[in-house]
């Protein structure tokens, strides 16, 4: 029978945890000193170890023979707790419905020491999902836990646990693992199941396991089963665990380049025949014109575009054929159509209109159309062919206003302490949100409102951008995150680049650099 990666190889002991140095350093300390804490809170993304350290730890606690703070693994108590036999261990899941009398239970179990080894070790798995009753009556155990009992409470989200718990328990934070310390997990593993694998396969389901080891298993279990008794190349990899079938997608891009509006619009039929969602398509279809960005922009691809090498050497084939000006003006036709979609009935219609305006750059009367078909027409002039009497386009560029940049004097306010301080946690602060590396990305640098004190803003390119930051549930969450650290309530402001004045803009950039200027001059 064929075991899942990840419950294979769950580590066994402290050494074999990967990227939690931190954590793992600390209680193995506890150990070694005899200082064992009677409540841990340990937190952080999921499939991090948090578990398997908790198990670890009980082991370690109660073991015969226990060595530099590792249990041996070979007594009787480990071999117990290992196959889940030992009374030392008592694992709950605070997600199934009864977890009021589970810690009910327990609080009345606590009294009884156990009949063998020194602690009784009470594991509770996701506990932000505790019921305030369960939660009361968990509290009243930590009150006053017994010498021989100590509480493991295991969450992803240490926000959603009450103050009062938080208080009584030690808390560990399990980091997101670094894409090529799970690699090198990974390398080990496959060579212990004699699969051979391309150094480049490995590091590509490193990067889409975002942190988790375990999204990393499951993501090579994934790749293996498909490609079984054959090397996992980058390819292989890709099509296994579904990279987007650009297929489609660089032929429509075709037919925009060749301005073919009948190709163009077969190309959004057949997606929509085969059954396609028209948000997904058109969003897919965005990512495919930012890669093709990229290519443009950037020499080296690797790690921000996975694709496999036919469509790598087609993205860059069409990414010569087209500027970046055209590129700029189509993401953001389709940055707004995608939002559109959202709420239309009409979603056919919309796209073909929007298909038809990526190729009509001539009915666009803005600067970005309008640039578009300047370095059309210098593309056109350098081969040789005439251009076509260019309706006087030079003569409609707005004329920038160059006079000598009389700088209006602005008085910019006082950096907060506040903003000062989460300026310097902030690393530290969106590592422990729960959230994608784009929106990481994008979150890098908190900005004071030039306007509110209290207020702190984020600055995004474009309609994506503002889009995926607008999301209420991770507004909130950052919210809640900067709050706990400073302790004060703080507004949060997303700021689109394209839909903002200069002048606001302006400010803004103005204000962030005086915030970086007084934190070094602190420094
Ligand atoms: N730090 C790590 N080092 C090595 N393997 C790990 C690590 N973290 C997770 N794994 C792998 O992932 C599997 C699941 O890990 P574990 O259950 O400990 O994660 P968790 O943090 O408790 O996740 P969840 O939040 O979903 O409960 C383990 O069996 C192991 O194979
Ligand atoms: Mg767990
Ligand atoms: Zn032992």
């Amino acid at each position: 029978m064929y075991t899942a990666l990840y419950r294979k190889f769950r580590p066994k002991f402290f050494s074999e945890v990967k990227g939690q140095e931190t954590v793992i350093t600390t209680l193995k300390n506890q150990i070694k000193s005899d200082r064992i804490g009677h409540a841990y809170l340990f937190c952080g993304t999921r499939g991090t170890g948090k578990t398997s350290v908790a198990k670890i730890f009980a082991k370690a606690v109660n073991c015969e023979n226990p060595k530099d703070g590792e249990p041996c693994g070979e007594c009787r108590i480990c071999k117990a707790i290992a196959d889940g036999s030992s009374m030392n261990v008592v694992e709950m899941d605070a997600a199934s419905n009864n977890g009021v009398d589970a810690i009910r239970q327990i609080r009345d179990d606590v009294g009884y020491t156990p009949p063998e080894g020194r602690f009784t070790v009470y594991i509770v798995d996701e506990a932000h999902m505790l019921t305030d009753q369960a939660f009361n009556a968990l509290l009243k155990t930590l009150e006053e836990p017994p010498s021989h009992v100590i509480f493991i409470l295991a969450t992803t989200e240490a926000r959603k646990i009450l103050d009062t718990i938080l208080s009584r328990c030690q808390r560990y934070d399990f980091r997101r693992i670094e894409p090529d310390v799970i690699a090198g997990h990974l390398m080990e593993l496959l060579k212990i199941e004699g699969v051979s694998a391309e150094d480049k396969a490995v590091d590509y389901i490193a990067r889409m396991a975002d942190g988790s080891m375990r999204d990393a298993l499951s993501l090579l279990d994934q790749a293996i089963a498909f490609y079984l008794g054959q090397e996992l190349t980058y390819d292989r990899v890709l099509s296994a665990l579904g990279g987007v079938d650009t297929e489609l997608f660089s032929r429509l891009y075709a037919a925009i380049l060749e301005e073919n509006i009948k190709d163009a619009l077969e190309v959004v039929n057949e997606a929509m025949m085969s059954g396609r969602d028209l948000s997904l398509f058109v969003s897919d279809f965005c990512w495919y014109l930012r890669n093709l960005l990229l290519a443009k922009n950037v020499g080296d691809l690797t790690g921000l575009v996975d694709l496999s090498s036919q469509d790598m050497e087609i993205l860059q084939d069409q990414a010569k054929q087209s500027s970046a000006n055209a590129l700029m003006r189509y993401i953001e036709i389709c940055s707004e159509l995608s939002s559109s979609l959202r709420f239309s009935a009409q979603k056919r219609i919309l796209t073909e209109v929007a298909m038809i305006r990526l190729m009509k750059s001539e009915s666009d009367t803005d600067l970005t159309a309008l640039l578009e078909r300047m370095d059309k027409m210098e593309a056109k002039l350098e081969k040789g062919i005439p251009v076509r009497q260019a309706e006087t386009v030079v003569n409609v560029v707005p004329v920038q206003e160059n006079k000598p940049s009389e700088k209006k004097k602005i008085v910019l306010p006082a950096v907060s302490e506040d903003i000062k301080e989460l300026k310097r946690v902030w690393p530290e602060l969106v590592e422990s949100l729960d959230i994608g590396k784009m929106v990481r990305a994008v979150i890098k640098e908190p900005i004071q409102s030039p306007k509110k004190e209290d207020t702190i803003c984020f600055i995004v390119e474009n309609n994506i951008g503002y889009d995926t930051l607008s999301d209420e549930k991770l507004l909130d969450e950052m919210k809640t995150a900067c709050e706990e650290r400073i302790g004060k309530k703080i507004q949060i402001e997303i700021v689109n680049k394209l839909s903002a004045g200069k002048e606001e803009i302006d400010l803004l950039e103005a204000m962030k650099e005086k915030i970086n200027m007084e934190i070094t001059e602190e420094e």
